[in-house]
């Protein structure tokens, strides 16, 4: 019987791939400063797709003037349940050190390269070809709800689930925005750390001074504030912000000597941290600075910088409330400033970890879809990235049943330069969630 997908999805599978690629040269970037028509054009064209392959009610969803989503439903048969399939159309803005046209896609060696190929573009066209296989033969309701914003952190997520949460009710949702452990392995992510991050600003004095006149008895703010960034670690590279939770996860066959070269660092860098790799991954809190606003080297002057301000990034363990983790980062940092100088800190995302339900019968169906797609069983991972949507929806929808998969690898590079996807993972991956439906239609 799934003979008959695996042909259907693979003779399909030009248009799938023709989707992705025209998916992909739409820079539908949802940070500040970038055209938001863009992320309205890939909504659109997102909508025409699931138009194409027999959704109704298609349409975009909006809230204000936040980047759309885009909604499309097929009702289910009378007592069957319904599946929600989300992605995100939005995708992180291309960065430097690319090899070639960021959101111009191209082959090699059977990878497609360009921004949003794998995050999260592929969960876009995964959902499209399961219906387009299923050719209007649905046994289970779907929904499917394709984000507009998660890149720039879902910052609508509650309003968007007021005005629209009903229309999502659903007894399955799977999340195709996280990714496999290796490329032929297919896998369910198990768990997702949270995130919170700040703005910390940091005053000596109220201009600037001459630094010859003054230097040696004032401290001016960069130094300032690069004492307090420095204390956010102990001298092990571990997070030294008090009071955060932590925890321990299976090694897998991860080996430092195969993390460094996916992460490409250089050869004398030393690792920071304790504990396995997996650990320090998925389910330790790590601290990152993520930018600095201080004056440019080039217009530098012989002054003492008075104001200066990072931005701080605390990814979270499973089961670390974020709220906690906040105030905890928080007092840290207004109490080890040092010398005396003033110090704000200004609260940004806010993102709840996640930690996944196995044993319920979408787990069961996709278990049984990936073992007909990659011919193996799959094997449960955590991983270190946030999705702000899953918690909002386990919250709005505490007896659904949350998945999280994706057809990403570990060379695929999400948020770098030269993303890709590797175009077998991903007819596996339509063929895996394709058998996944009619199984939950039959159980
Ligand atoms: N797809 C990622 C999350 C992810 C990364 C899942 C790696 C599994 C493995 C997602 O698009 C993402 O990058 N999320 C942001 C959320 C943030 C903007 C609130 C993240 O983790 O930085
Ligand atoms: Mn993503």
């Amino acid at each position: 019987m799934y003979e008959e997908i695996v042909s259907t999805v693979t003779s399909q599978f030009a248009a799938t791939r023709t989707d992705l690629e025209d998916l992909v040269r739409i820079p539908s970037v949802s940070a500040p400063e970038y055209d938001p028509a863009e992320v309205v054009r890939s909504a659109e064209a997102a909508a025409h797709l699931l138009e194409a392959v027999g959704m109704q009610d298609v349409g975009l969803l909006r809230v204000g003037d936040a980047h759309p989503a885009v909604f499309g439903e097929i009702p289910a048969p009378p007592g069957a349940p319904t599946v929600l399939l989300y992605a995100h159309h939005d995708v992180q803005p291309p960065g430097d050190g690319w090899t070639a046209e960021p959101f111009e896609p191209r082959e090699q060696d059977g990878r497609l390269y360009g921004r949003g190929t794998s995050d999260d573009k592929s969960g876009v066209v995964m959902h499209v070809a399961t219906l387009r296989a299923l050719d209007g033969t649905v046994p289970v309701g779907v929904k499917v709800i394709l984000e507009g914003e998660e890149e720039s952190g879902s910052a609508h997520l509650d309003e968007f689930l007021a005005s629209h949460g009903a229309a999502l009710a659903a007894d399955v949702i799977v999340i195709a925005d996280s990714g496999n452990w290796r490329t032929g392995l297919p896998s369910f992510t198990t768990s997702l750390r949270g995130l919170v991050d700040c703005v910390v600003e940091v005053r000596t004095k109220q201009h600037a001074v001459h630094s010859g006149m003054y230097g040696g008895v004032f401290p001016e703010a960069l130094t300032t504030l690069s004492r307090l960034i420095a204390t956010l670690h102990d001298d092990r590279g571990k997070v030294a912000v008090a009071g955060l939770v932590g925890g321990d996860a299976d090694p897998l066959d991860l080996t430092e000597e195969e993390l460094r070269s996916q992460v490409a660092v250089h050869d004398t860098l030393e690792t920071i941290g304790t504990g396995t790799l997996t650990s320090r991954l998925w389910r330790q809190p790590a601290v990152s600075v993520l930018a600095i606003d201080a004056p440019r080297i080039s217009d530098a002057v012989n002054a003492l910088v008075p104001v200066a301000r990072a931005k701080v990034s605390l990814r979270l363990a499973p089961g670390q409330d974020p709220d906690e983790a906040m105030g905890a980062l928080r007092e840290h940092l207004e109490s080890n400033t040092p010398w005396g100088a003033q110090v704000t800190v200004t609260p940004g995302s806010v993102v709840h970890s996640f930690e996944l339900d196995t044993g319920g019968p979408g787990y069961s169906a996709f278990s049984e879809g990936f073992r007909q797609a990659w011919g193996r069983a799959p094997i449960e991972v955590g991983q270190g990235g946030s999705i702000p949507f899953v918690a909002a929806f386990s919250a709005a929808f505490p007896t659904a049943e949350i998945l999280l998969t994706g057809v990403g690898d570990e060379k695929s590079r999400a948020h770098g330069p030269d993303e890709s996807l590797d175009l077998e993972e991903l007819r596996r991956g339509c063929i895996a969630q394709t058998v996944a439906l009619i199984e939950l239609g039959t159980s």
